[in-house]
């Protein structure tokens, strides 16, 4: 018997609340085959023993059916987590949503909700359930490049229907006021309204929940990590060094806030001329790929400046659902791929873990700081290929 007919037999083994198998997984270290007695060596990242004694009973059911006698599975595990720095315990506000995404940026205008939107359409493509919520309060994006805007929501008692659009739940401060109203609110405000939107959207039991953050490491930022473990951070910048300084702000972030990195989108990365398809330097490209590197995190996507983009937003039309075969399209759904992969290894490695930044400070005390950012200078050029 070879071992790799041992492992294909334990492909049948998933891994507890996955899809995937524990030999895909990659947790299968050993296989020593003695006549009728075969050992193996699993060395699993969670420390729940449900999942031990499961992958243990399944591993030893497809072993016998391969006609061994004796089957002796070693599972290695890590130990519990310890309690971390000012824990109290983890939160959970909206706990049918699945896994928790958030996009965020140092400066404004560098194409947060547009990756949002994209990434998130690529997600529901590729079969997932997914809902977006657009976080920003003060400037609502996420209707109008949904093509939701002026669409209200059904109420249902003290709850509401998100909107649905291109097979993502949607839900946004700017579905439910009137349309160029501002608001003006404290930050105690904004932690409220992010509750609100978490506990009180009838969302869906979702795969994933994307977060589109207004700019800045603020309130918003902090409360969201506070109700719900968020198991992916997402960094959108621009690749001029002032967007790359502001992207380490929060990327740092993250950290301090125990969100896993995704990784960085550089947007705006590059030109795509649509008259002759000549892909542009404008801004800069790949100049994050270092930033990313520093924190340890992937470089997932260079989204160039592309017309369509910008077109499919300000007319609901996103490019990854009206123009799918375009090279951006491709990269969002790399992009989406590979944030998919994450999520997986984040849950197999455990989840996400958000009691080491429950509050310490009274209700609506904010321990991080809040910052606004500039818009970015509006592109002038083309590619000069007149
Ligand atoms: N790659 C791109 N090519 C062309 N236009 C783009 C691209 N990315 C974003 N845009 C456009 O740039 C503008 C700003 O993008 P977006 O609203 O997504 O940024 P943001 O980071 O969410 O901004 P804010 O900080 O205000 O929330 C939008 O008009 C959008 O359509
Ligand atoms: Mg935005």
């Amino acid at each position: 018997m070879t071992n790799e007919t041992i492992l294909d037999a334990l492909k049948n083994v998933t891994y507890p609340g996955f899809t995937k198998d524990i030999v895909t997984f990659g947790f299968v270290k050993d296989v020593q085959v003695e006549g009728d007695k075969v050992s193996i060596v699993v060395d699993i990242t969670s420390s729940a023993p449900e999942v031990k004694a499961q992958i243990t009973d399944e591993a030893t059911v497809e072993l016998k059916k391969l006609g061994f006698l004796a089957v002796d599975v070693t599972i290695k595990a890590p130990q519990a987590p310890k309690q971390k720095s000012n824990s109290v315990s983890g939160k959970n506000i909206a706990p049918h949503v699945k896994n928790f995404v958030m996009v965020s940026s140092g400066k404004g205008g560098v194409g947060k909700s547009t990756t949002s939107v994209n990434i998130a359409i690529a997600m529901a493509m590729q079969g997932k359930k997914v809902g977006i919520l657009d976080a920003d309060i003060y400037g609502p994006n996420i209707p109008r490049m949904m093509g939701l805007q002026n669409v209200k929501p059904e109420i249902q008692g003290n709850k509401v229907q998100p909107l649905q659009a291109y097979g993502v739940e949607m839900m946004s401060m700017g579905s439910l006021m009137e349309e160029g109203q501002s608001l003006i609110w404290r930050g105690s405000m904004i932690m409220k309204a992010i509750e609100q939107f978490l506990r009180d959207i009838l969302w869906s039991e979702l795969d994933v929940l994307v977060i589109d953050m207004p700019p800045g490491t603020g309130d918003a930022q902090l409360s969201l990590a506070q109700s719900v473990p968020v198991t992916a951070g997402i960094v959108v910048t621009t690749p001029q060094q002032v967007s790359l300084d502001d992207s380490k702000r929060s990327l740092d972030m993250f950290e301090k806030l125990h969100i896993p990195i995704a990784g960085v989108v550089e947007n705006m990365s590059g030109f795509i001329c649509p008259s002759c398809e000549t892909e542009s330097d404008i801004f800069g490209m790949g100049t994050s790929k270092e930033v990313a590197a520093s924190y340890n995190a992937e470089l997932m996507a260079q989204i160039p400046i592309e017309p369509a983009i910008r077109i499919g937003g300000d007319t609901g039309k996103p490019v990854i659902f009206h123009n799918p075969d375009s090279e951006t399209a491709k990269r969002y759904q790399t992009a989406a791929s590979n944030l998919l992969a994450f999520i997986d290894k984040v849950n197999a490695e455990g989840g996400a873990d958000n009691s080491a930044v429950q509050p310490t400070t009274p209700p609506g005390v904010s321990a991080c700081s809040t910052s606004s950012a500039p818009q970015p200078e509006a592109s002038g050029g083309g590619c000069g290929c007149s």
